[in-house]
């Protein structure tokens, strides 16, 4: 498969860091596709190395990828310096579980904290000006009714779990760092909730273990994997009772970074910080999810209401006007269309196990 040459301007190298992750992965495809030429450094601690074949089946391209943990400071020195002219980073690798986060928090602090001055140590070192920060809605907390939807300028609330707090202090970090005058800026964008897989379903969402997030539990309890889904309360002050988000398709997503990453290159950033909210301007209870992913993919999702999930917010959902008019960014595909690429997906994964079985038979 074809390798692209490093040092040509017309293809600039771009460092994702948690390439290999769900969000990481899909950016890394449209990255590809955009004519960038992709170092992906991973420590494969939430992914396979497997999604690689993925990228490469959609792509042609097989990215450069390196297995090194961004707490390794030594070993990320020497990505910048075998991979010369890297023009920017994007910076995905974090841990991302808000439960667990509440269990071990210093795993979540020296993790998401560590890492990221790691990364903006070593870019002035090697003359890397540009970041894109992977930072999230968490930020906003539960906002207040009349701040719905939430806006840029709605007010950081205190985080309600390490997680939340450590993309506040991550997001401080950068503010920071880029107002000393070091020569970076950054891009940071505040995701809602993304869903979907490729929709190749040669990529998608892996989750280790029993899943946190309600779309893989979704489908997995469809395909059998789980006996029911539990709905974590139905008594919110929302019309059918159950939480409300912005559900947004994780290739349209991944399209904000290129965006993104072609406003900084091409020097149109207003300011040395820029912070966009990526979702889709609607809110959707988890009721609705449930039921319109049954109805798409004409399957049976069993679930039970059951008491609330402690930390949760009630409802959340973007004003995404400052993505779509400054970067001129808007999340397209519908949500029907984003539920049946998470059970395509699911059904692949299926096949891939059993094929697997099969096979571990036969080398018996
Ligand atoms: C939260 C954060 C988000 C973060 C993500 C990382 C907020 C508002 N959102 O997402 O920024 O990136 O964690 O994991 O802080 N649900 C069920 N049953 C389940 C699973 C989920 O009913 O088995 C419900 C939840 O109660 C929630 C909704 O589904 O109402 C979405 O939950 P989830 O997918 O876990 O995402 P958030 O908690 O919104």
């Amino acid at each position: 498969m074809r390798q692209v040459d490093l040092h040509t301007p017309e293809h600039p190298l771009i460092l994702v860091t948690g390439g290999m992750g769900y969000i990481g992965s899909h950016t890394v495809v449209e990255l590809l596709q955009s004519g960038y030429q992709v170092i992906i450094v991973d420590n494969l601690s939430n992914s396979t190395v497997k999604v690689l074949d993925g990228i490469e089946k959609i792509t042609g391209i097989r990215p450069y990828f390196e297995n090194v943990d961004c707490l390794d400071y030594v070993a990320l020195d020497k990505i910048f310096i075998k991979y010369i002219g890297i023009q920017a980073v994007i910076h995905f690798a974090a841990r991302k579980a808000v439960g667990e986060s509440v269990e071990k928090p210093l795993l979540y602090y020296r993790n998401n904290i560590a890492s990221l001055i790691n990364i903006l140590e070593l870019m002035p070192r090697h003359d890397v000006k540009h970041i894109v920060f992977s930072s999230s809605c968490t930020v906003y907390g539960q906002p207040k009714p009349e701040d719905l939807p939430v806006n840029e300028q709605a007010p950081i609330q205190p985080a309600t779990s390490p997680y939340g707090n450590t993309k506040q202090i991550n997001e401080e970090i950068i503010n920071d760092t880029v107002h000393a005058n070091i020569g970076i800026n950054a891009i940071m964008l505040r995701y809602f909730n993304p869903i979907g897989a490729h929709p190749s379903a040669e990529i998608g969402e892996l989750p280790i273990g029993v899943p946190n997030n309600l779309l893989p539990f979704v489908s997995q309890t469809a395909i059998g994997l789980r006996g029911e889904l539990k709905i974590f309360g139905n008594d919110y002050n929302t019309p059918d009772g159950t939480c409300i988000r912005d559900y947004i398709n994780v290739v349209d997503l991944a399209k904000a970074h290129v965006v993104a990453l072609q406003r900084m290159l091409s020097d149109k950033m207003e300011e040395k910080v820029e912070v966009f909210n990526l979702g889709t301007g609607r809110g959707l209870s988890v009721m609705e999810i449930v039921k319109t992913f049954e109805q798409v993919n004409n399957v049976k999702v069993p679930y039970k209401i059951v008491g609330r999930r402690e930390g949760d917010i009630e409802q959340v959902w973007a004003d995404p006007t400052k993505a779509n008019t400054v970067l001129g960014w808007k999340a397209q595909e519908t949500v029907e269309n984003t539920l049946q690429s998470v059970w395509r997906w699911e059904q692949k994964l299926k096949i891939k196990r059993e094929q697997q079985i099969e096979e571990s038979k036969l080398s018996e």
